[in-house]
């Protein structure tokens, strides 16, 4: 296991509470620009390392990770898609992204696999991170030197900074440390799960398939062209035991176009999980000297994957805010922050909504509904406007 060991520095000019792919991001670019900063992440590296996560990035992200020194691997592994499809009806449509956004293409390059280029990329600047440091609180946030408090191996240690940045995940301590009545948090569970799996044969197609069945959404995902992620839409109280890996290649394909469904190559999974549906946006995203971002302001249903994109957005803002302020003592950029990452997370935060409602099999929905479900699609594929409206969202909004 890698990491700081005691003792610890007990200051530093940004705290940056969680070591996901956000805390990192934010702690690479900081670094190149001479900024210093401690990452305090609850988990071990390797546990960290084993989380499955979606990876489908956008060219705002490509582009920071290459500006972080953390792109080449992605570079070279990463696979370049420049169109999905949307199955409905029993026939797949091609979205053609790159033909409909003047060129602009997505990336499949799985976030386990980001998240460990970029402890690669900290280790080789001797970045500061201590594993297993469960944070407990963080004080003084309106002064101008929080602290934060965390505990490692049962002793309670203090890392005083001039911001801190929550990093922490939709569950982390940064965000519960803001008082209530500064916060707001607007939320919608969905009535349903995505049943996961991850198994070592070629995918269903070259480019993802995201599919509308009566039987409920699936979606055909790869991490590379010898490890495949599929999902089907489960019931939020679905109980994973009872499917079987054979169980779960028969809902699939019964999910998928006939011509898809007959060429997959099936074999036993070697990851299985159940994921609830959320979107969530706590507002604003700045409290005193204590910024969220990532998963610890927002959370976007996987539909669409925009949850890791929406993460390095904020990163590009927060970054470009805190350097400015050490480098030359601007604080417009920092007032800013919450406002800026905002607009962008509520376009994320619609898009990823409207494709999780267009595509899955609610429970409440009567006939008609359903109805308009596939009117909607079959408008979609029959209208270029349409369709580049969708496009545009799906490669990435701009960082403006
Ligand atoms: N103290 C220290 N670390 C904490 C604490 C705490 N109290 N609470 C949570 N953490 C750590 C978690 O262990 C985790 O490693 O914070 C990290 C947060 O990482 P992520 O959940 O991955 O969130 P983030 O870095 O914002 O990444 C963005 O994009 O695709 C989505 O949800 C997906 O993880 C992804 C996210
Ligand atoms: C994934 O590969 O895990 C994935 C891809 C696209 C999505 C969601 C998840 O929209």
């Amino acid at each position: 296991m890698q990491g700081a060991e005691p003792p610890f520095p007990q200051r530093t000019q940004v705290a940056i509470i969680g070591g996901g792919p956000s805390g990192l991001l934010l702690s690479q670019l900081l670094h190149l620009a001479g900024v210093q900063s401690v990452v305090l992440e609850r988990q071990s590296r390797d546990y960290v390392l084993s989380r499955i996560r979606a990876g489908v990035l956008e060219q705002g992200l490509q582009a920071l990770l290459r500006k972080a020194g953390v792109g080449d691997r992605m570079d070279r592994e990463g696979l370049v898609h420049d169109g999905f499809a949307i199955s409905f009806s029993g026939e797949a449509r091609r979205v053609d992204l790159a033909d409909l956004t003047n060129g602009a293409t997505v990336r499949v390059y799985g976030q386990t696999e980001l998240t460990r280029d970029l402890y690669e990329a900290r280790d080789a600047l001797q970045g500061a991170i201590v594993h297993e440091a469960d944070v407990v609180g963080v004080d003084g946030i309106d002064s101008a030197s929080p602290q934060v408090r965390f505990e490692h191996r049962g002793q309670t240690h203090h890392l005083a900074a001039d911001f801190v940045a929550a990093c922490d995940g939709f569950h982390g301590a940064g965000r519960r440390a803001v008082p209530s009545s500064a916060i707001k948090t607007i939320e919608r569970v969905y009535p349903f799960g995505w049943l996961g799996i991850l198994s070592e044969t070629p995918p269903a197609s070259d480019e993802l398939i995201y599919a509308h069945h009566e039987r409920g959404f699936a979606l055909c995902s790869m991490r590379n062209p010898q490890l495949s992620r599929y999902y089907v839409q489960c019931a939020a109280d679905e109980d994973l035991a009872e499917w079987s890996d054979d169980r779960f290649w028969e809902e699939l394909k019964a999910r998928l176009p006939e011509g898809v469904a007959s060429g997959l190559s099936t074999g036993p999974s070697i990851e299985k999980s159940i994921a609830p549906l959320r979107s969530f946006v706590a507002e604003p995203m700045r409290y005193g000297r204590l910024f969220l971002a990532g998963d610890a302001a927002h959370i976007v249903p996987p539909t669409g994957a925009k949850g890791l994109n929406l993460a390095a957005s904020d990163i590009y803002y927060l970054s470009e805010a805190l350097i400015a302020f050490f480098s030359s003592g601007r604080e417009a950029g920092l007032k800013d922050y919450s406002d800026r990452a905002l607009r962008r997370v509520w376009k994320a935060e619609r898009f990823s909504w409207w494709m999780t409602a267009l595509l899955h099999n609610f429970p409440s929905l009567g006939a008609f509904e359903r109805r308009m479900q596939t009117a909607e699609l079959d408008y979609l594929f029959s209208s270029r406007a349409a369709l580049t409206s969708r496009a545009e969202n799906y490669v990435g909004l701009p960082y403006d």
